[in-house]
């Protein structure tokens, strides 16, 4: 049968995957299995780094880059006629932020060595790429999902949260006339987003104020349980909230993207048959409703197989059962999840 990319493509879009997650600055994560590249050759159109192209992986040193990694896999892609999307030029949030960052002297005039260090990142990695990569997360997760507030890092202690962003989208729009620029963010139907919902269109909203050149929200999409570790519930979801929440979004201009797909079945009960089940009637719901946007334009997994999923490692379920939020199971074969992606497309 078709591939999802094929069925994707018949709408107009790509489906894509992620690719990698080992420690930053290694070909570690699922890039390392044969298997696994070979399934995202046979479904994907289009292919994200999943660690690879962070400031942790590319900055070990603020003097330094490191493009090892970030090469081998924009290599692959190219290859075998994949494209590539960009994740990320500038997630600051100090957890993923290298650590030399948090305690970087930068000097006398902070501001403007800050926007150099910016500037000067946004235009080597993205510059590096641009035959390859018209499609970026410039900036990802800015909005205190709790709040909706801008979040504090280590550049707005010297240069107001909004205007760092400005900074790398201006610079973003220099290296790419025409590329696809995205603020990429959490927020989702699930209940408990309500803050981070409104501080995201307020941040858009505030882009189109200052003419900051953003074409896209990246929506991820890690849908399921709300990703705390209080929650175990599954399958609440506000469905007429979450359209208006898009509506406004497209509404000011902006196209959309899935960036990066999965269903946390954390709260889900371990019978393998009905979780799966559970799993694809979610994500149908979800994909339907999103795929009625024409403005969508790309749909990215975040994890092809779950042995690779990230999802694995974080917010165990209370039976400590491996977790199933991929469309392949941990030993490549398909799971009701990839029929309902392939039926919404
Ligand atoms: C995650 C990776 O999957 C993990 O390997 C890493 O330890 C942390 O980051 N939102 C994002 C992604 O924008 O960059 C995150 O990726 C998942 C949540």
């Amino acid at each position: 049968g078709p591939s999802l990319d094929e069925l994707a493509r018949a709408g107009g879009r790509r489906f894509g995957a992620v690719v990698g997650g080992g420690a930053p600055g290694t070909l570690t994560g699922s890039f390392a299995d044969p298997a696994l590249r070979a399934l995202l050759v046979a479904e994907c159109g289009l292919l994200v780094s999943e660690n690879e192209m962070k400031w942790a992986a590319l900055r070990p040193a603020p003097d330094r880059y490191d493009f090892a990694a970030a090469d081998r896999q924009v290599a692959f892609a190219d290859e075998n006629g994949l494209g590539f999307r960009g994740h990320t030029l500038l997630w600051h949030h100090p957890q993923w932020f290298p650590a030399w960052a948090a305690t970087h002297d930068f000097g006398p005039h902070p501001a403007t060595a800050v926007e150099s260090m910016l500037t000067d990142h946004v235009a080597k990695v993205a510059g590096r790429y641009k035959r390859k990569i018209v499609s970026w997360d410039v900036v990802n997760e800015a909005v205190d999902a709790d709040t909706g507030a801008m979040r504090e890092t280590p550049f707005s202690r010297h240069i107001p949260a909004e205007q760092v962003l400005d900074i790398a989208f201006h610079k973003a729009r220099e290296v790419l006339p025409r590329g696809q620029l995205v603020y990429n963010d959490y927020m989702s139907w699930e209940p408990g987003h309500e803050n981070h919902r409104a501080g995201v269109l307020r941040l858009l909203e505030g882009f189109r104020k200052r003419g900051t050149p953003v074409d896209a929200l990246g929506i991820q999409s890690h849908i399921g349980t709300a990703n705390t570790d209080s929650s175990t519930g599954f399958g609440d979801y506000h469905e007429a909230e979450w359209r208006r929440f898009v509506d406004v979004a497209v509404g000011m201009g902006y196209d959309i993207i899935i960036t990066e797909f999965d269903v946390h079945d954390k709260g889900l009960p371990a019978d393998i048959p009905s979780r799966d089940r559970a799993v694809a009637d979610y994500a149908r719901a979800y994909l339907d409703l999103m795929l009625s946007y024409p403005q969508l334009t790309d749909i990215v997994t975040w994890g092809m197989s779950d042995r690779y999923s990230w999802l694995q490692n974080l917010w165990l379920r209370p039976d400590r059962l491996p977790k199933r939020p991929t469309p392949y199971d941990a030993d490549f074969k398909p799971k009701p999840l990839r029929d309902a992606i392939a039926a919404a497309l």
